[in-house]
């Protein structure tokens, strides 16, 4: 009996151990580090998302990236899928990242989005501490290694091009190849295919060499420290009820559960820079904003609740 129980209990601790979620306090961003050790906030450490301001360094060799194939159309289908914490679309082989000061030429392997709620906006990174209201990312993989579990070993396996989305009245026709498909994905673990387009069309029209590049890490477990950023400057728009599909369409439970839970406000909390530059590309407009937190003053008050709080399991 006891060792049943004690059976029952490792089982579930390490069916635990294996998911993460946002809404939960056993597995919210906050917990990650629990299960996930790389996602534990340590001093100097190069954790993503972060808040974008004018503690910027312009470099005039950032010039435009050079996107391969996506303004094709590729062959075959694309998958998209509900995988409980965003929705993915796997676009399969074809498009390739490279220039814009990116070390190397990588693959284009995926794009998903996080959102907030109906009330709520839900990008990842903040300007200046605006939030918008969703982001997309587009996953690139350095095209020297085989798997994504090699990529994540290295500190620029991935290229992760970050897209603020913003919300005007009209709708985005292109928006329309993956927002038509949404209801298909309403569910976990749901997938549906999706005809192949332009990838370009999903893009800001012009200025896409204004950007701001960073070195810092997966948003997602397992957190690894193994990402070039590049975020855009200029946001895509997309319409209210685009964005509605999203933050209201979308659950982060499996069809049969009995309780359906939608999937919302699925961000991670900003993270300090510390001792990281952010660079401007060549063409990007530098923020005029407000100053934010000094970076120094960030990190003290940082060691200051590791110090008070006596651990790692504090919230920033
Ligand atoms: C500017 O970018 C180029 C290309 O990525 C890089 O080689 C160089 O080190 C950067 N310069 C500074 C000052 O960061
Ligand atoms: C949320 O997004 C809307 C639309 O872009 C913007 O007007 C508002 O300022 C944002 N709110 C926050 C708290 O950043
Ligand atoms: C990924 O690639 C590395 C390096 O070649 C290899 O050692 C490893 O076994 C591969 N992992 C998987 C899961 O295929
Ligand atoms: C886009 O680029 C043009 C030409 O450089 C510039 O005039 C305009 O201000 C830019 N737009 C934004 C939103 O940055
Ligand atoms: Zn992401």
């Amino acid at each position: 009996m006891v060792w049943t129980a004690a059976f029952l209990m490792i089982f579930v601790l390490c069916a635990g151990s294996e998911d993460y979620c946002y809404d939960e306090p056993h597995c919210d961003p906050y917990a990650w580090g629990d299960s996930f050790p790389l996602c534990h906030p340590l001093l100097e450490h190069h954790h993503s998302p972060i808040n974008l301001d004018q503690h910027m360094i312009r470099n005039d060799s950032l010039g435009p990236l050079q996107l391969e194939g996506f303004d094709e159309i590729q062959t075959g289908h694309w998958t998209l899928e509900n995988d409980g914490h965003s929705v993915v679309l796997q676009v399969g082989s074809g498009m390739e990242v490279s220039g814009g000061g990116l070390p190397d030429v990588y693959y284009t392997v995926q794009l998903h989005f996080h959102w907030g709620g109906p009330a709520t906006n839900g990008s990842e990174h903040t300007v200046d501490r605006r939030r918008y209201p969703m982001e997309m990312h587009i996953v690139n993989m350095k095209s020297i290694h085989p798997n994504m579990s090699a990529a994540l070993d290295d500190p620029t396996g991935l290229a992760v091009l970050g897209f603020l989305v913003d919300v005007v009245y009209a709708d985005n026709v292109h928006f329309g190849h993956i927002s038509q498909k949404l209801s298909s994905v309403a569910y976990k673990g749901q997938t549906t295919k999706v005809k192949p387009f332009p990838l370009l069309s999903l893009l800001p029209k012009h200025n896409m060499s204004q950007y701001y590049r960073y070195y810092g890490s997966l948003t997602t477990p397992p957190c690894s420290q193994a990402v070039v950023w590049t975020l855009f400057e200029v946001p895509i728009y997309i319409s209210w009820s685009q964005l509605a599909q999203f933050t209201s369409q979308i659950f982060s439970t499996k069809e049969d559960a009995e309780q359906v839970t939608p999937l919302q406000n699925n961000f991670r909390h900003i993270h300090p820079t510390f001792s990281r530059t952010v660079t401007a590309s060549r063409d990007a407009k530098l923020l005029t904003g407000t100053a934010g937190q000094p970076p120094r003053l960030a990190a003290s008050v940082l060691l200051l609740q590791i110090v008070l709080c006596g651990g790692f399991t504090f919230k920033l």
